[in-house]
């Protein structure tokens, strides 16, 4: 299998950028919601326009995971704070995706890295980030680097509520 590479996302990549996103999602999450839930969710969530936005948001930092030519996953960081880190130099992990295919080969520890070198640049605090409570592979995941329980928040998908918690990794400068 050939290498992936990580770059910063251009928007000659929207199109293939929001089927990835859609996927995944649906991939992590399906059965955990209805059907309508969940398309209804996708489609609000990724609409191309608001995947172009992004790219060319100069507050947020999307990176994407590039093997064989093809996206086979994505980091968005953001700085758009939440009440418990607004007095804290802080950035959030607010999306974390990779398709099936590319799980448990080192890429999300890629992704994970780019984000490091991005704190460091910004000189950070600390990261933050939500993930399902249930996601405990994920959860497995982050712990790994160093990621703790700070709290939790609502996090429905449509009708269907669930909970998310919040992790956090305080870095040393
Ligand atoms: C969360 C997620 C990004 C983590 O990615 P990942 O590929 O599973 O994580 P890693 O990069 O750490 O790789 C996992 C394993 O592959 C191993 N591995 C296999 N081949 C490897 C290689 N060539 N190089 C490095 N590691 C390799 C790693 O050692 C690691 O094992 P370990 O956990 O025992 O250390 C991924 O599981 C994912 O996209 N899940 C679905 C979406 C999701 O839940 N996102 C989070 C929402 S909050």
């Amino acid at each position: 299998m050939s290498a992936s590479t990580i770059r910063l996302a251009t928007e000659g990549d929207a199109e293939e950028l929001m089927e990835v996103c859609k996927k995944s999602f649906f991939d992590t999450f399906t059965g955990t919601c209805t059907e309508l839930d969940m398309q209804t969710y996708l489609s609000k969530t990724f609409p191309l326009k608001r995947i172009i936005d992004e790219i060319n948001d100069q507050h947020c930092w999307l990176f994407v995971l590039v093997q064989a030519r093809k996206i086979g996953g994505y980091i968005k960081i953001g700085r758009h704070l939440i009440a418990e880190m607004k007095e804290r130099k802080a950035l959030e992990i607010e999306r974390l995706y990779l398709l099936h295919e590319c799980i448990g080969k080192g890429n999300g520890n890629a992704l994970m890295q780019k984000c490091f070198e991005i704190a460091g640049q910004e000189k950070v605090e600390v990261i933050y980030l939500g993930v399902w409570e249930h996601n405990y592979r994920a959860q497995k995941f982050y712990s790994k680097f160093g990621f703790e329980v700070f709290g939790q928040h609502p996090f429905p998908i449509e009708s269907t509520p669930q909970t998310d918690l919040w992790l956090k990794k305080e870095l040393t400068l």
